[in-house]
């Protein structure tokens, strides 16, 4: 009788994992509520409670609620003055709005390698990236675990670079005993359908900086400025808002926050420290010991020699058998065919007379994201850190049990689901 569930086996797992949206009564109370209003759109007081809420909850003096966090990333950009001609650094391990808000904003991403140890940007590569054209870093809190900020600051303020943050995993994470989101001149957040907080769609800028606050305001209201009137529209600007019933589902959302934060952090360390008894399988490491991340995403590093060379996406694929869902997460940004099959290069941004640089992404290597997306790394989806303690025994039993019983999986056929 096999062992492993991908031959037949028991699974390690039957129960299924938690559900998000969360199922709460808060929510249908704030639509209802909304919808009673009868203001829907502009002069409605939800979305500006959110901003309130996601300002004081991230020690931001302001922010600006827009529609999805692709739009916060691309308001984010041109309120720091990303302007056609200049390029944008940005790390290729995250979703590929992270480069294409850069585009949006008529500007060229420039991808900077990830350290393999956290996932994130690594500061010790941005530097050789650096020419006369950028203008800004993007810094991802990725899987919701902060970049290491303080290099990124310091080499952004002797270049006179902007930083903007994308948050949009990382709602409530800690960098140093301080929230992320107004550490860098920006921060961008999500509000999508998977994240910690959500709207099902939705998005919000927040700043400590009065003047990126008044340009992202009249980016995202159609280039009214803040003290101006109703028909006074003096910036070029675009109709990026946020509904009122966006604005009442994050308020909920931002409630239970605090709990759901908790108890992610809480799995987290109970899953890394269960993780020491695995060989060849990690939990993304943090910037800074004292961090905590949102843990949107469980990210795992996998080394297939502690396996007997079982390829990752084998791994994964017992995994799921065994009742633990994993994904192998991204591919490199520059290797997905936006930027790849090269039919933009001759377009506007890439090319003169706005751009007075060279790109070629088909030439752009970065090591350490390609060993993560290609063999070293998979995460599990942000439902994974609501579960509880048990659901964590049973995703390390899995790996244990796998490791165990190698044997059924280098025979003939096995575990070839
Ligand atoms: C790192 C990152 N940046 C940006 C976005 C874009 O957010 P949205 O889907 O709300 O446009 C997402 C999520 O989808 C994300 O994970």
């Amino acid at each position: 009788m096999p062992a492993l569930a991908i031959n037949g086996g028991e699974k390690t797992r039957e129960e299924g994992w938690p559900s998000w949206p969360p199922d709460d009564p808060g929510f249908l109370a704030n639509l209802k509520a909304v919808l009673e209003s009868g203001i829907w759109g502009v002069s409605g007081e939800w979305t500006g409670r959110a901003t309130d809420m996601m300002c004081e909850h991230h020690g931001a003096r302001f922010g600006v609620p827009v529609s999805a966090g692709t739009t916060a990333l691309e308001v984010a950009l041109r309120a720091v003055g990303v302007t056609p001609g200049h390029e944008v650094i940005v790390p290729p391990y995250t979703f590929v709005a992270t480069a294409t808000s850069v585009v949006a904003a008529g500007a060229v991403p420039v991808f900077v390698d990830i350290d393999a140890r956290t996932f994130n940007i690594d500061p010790r590569k941005i530097e050789e990236a650096i020419t006369e054209r950028t203008q800004a870093i993007t810094a991802v809190h990725i899987g919701g675990s902060p970049a290491d900020m303080d290099p990124i600051m310091e080499i952004a303020r002797e270049h006179d670079l902007a930083v903007i943050e994308d948050c949009a995993q990382a709602h409530g994470a800690i960098y140093k005993g301080r929230k992320i989101g107004a550490i860098g001149d920006v921060g961008a957040f999500s509000f999508q359908s998977s994240k910690n907080v959500t709207a099902g769609e939705g998005g919000m800028v927040l700043t400590d900086d009065p003047d990126i606050y008044s340009r992202a305001w009249s980016i995202v209201n159609v280039g009214r400025v803040p003290e101006g009137g109703w028909y006074d529209h003096r910036v070029m600007g675009w109709n990026y808002r946020m509904t009122q019933f966006q604005g009442a589902l994050i308020c909920r959302c931002m409630e239970l926050l605090p709990a759901h934060f908790e108890l992610r952090a809480r799995n987290g360390d109970y899953l890394r420290e269960r993780l020491e008894d695995v060989e060849g399988v990690e939990l993304q490491e943090l910037t800074a010991p004292d961090n905590v991340s949102a843990f949107h995403l469980y990210i795992f590093k996998y080394a297939a020699e502690a396996f007997d060379g079982l390829e990752r996406d084998r791994f994964l694929h017992a995994m799921a058998a065994e009742g633990i869902p994993c994904s192998r997460g991204y591919n490199p940004l520059y290797r997905e065919g936006v930027f790849a099959d090269r039919v933009h290069l001759d377009e506007f941004p890439f090319c003169p007379p706005y751009y007075e640089g060279e790109v070629d992404y088909s030439r752009v290597s970065c090591p350490a994201c390609e060993h993560i997306c290609d063999e070293g790394g998979f995460w599990m989806s942000q439902r994974t850190g609501l579960a509880d303690e048990q659901a964590m025994d049973d995703i390390v039993d899995a790996m244990i049990k796998i490791q165990e019983n190698l044997g059924e999986l280098s025979e003939e056929g096995g575990g070839s689901e």
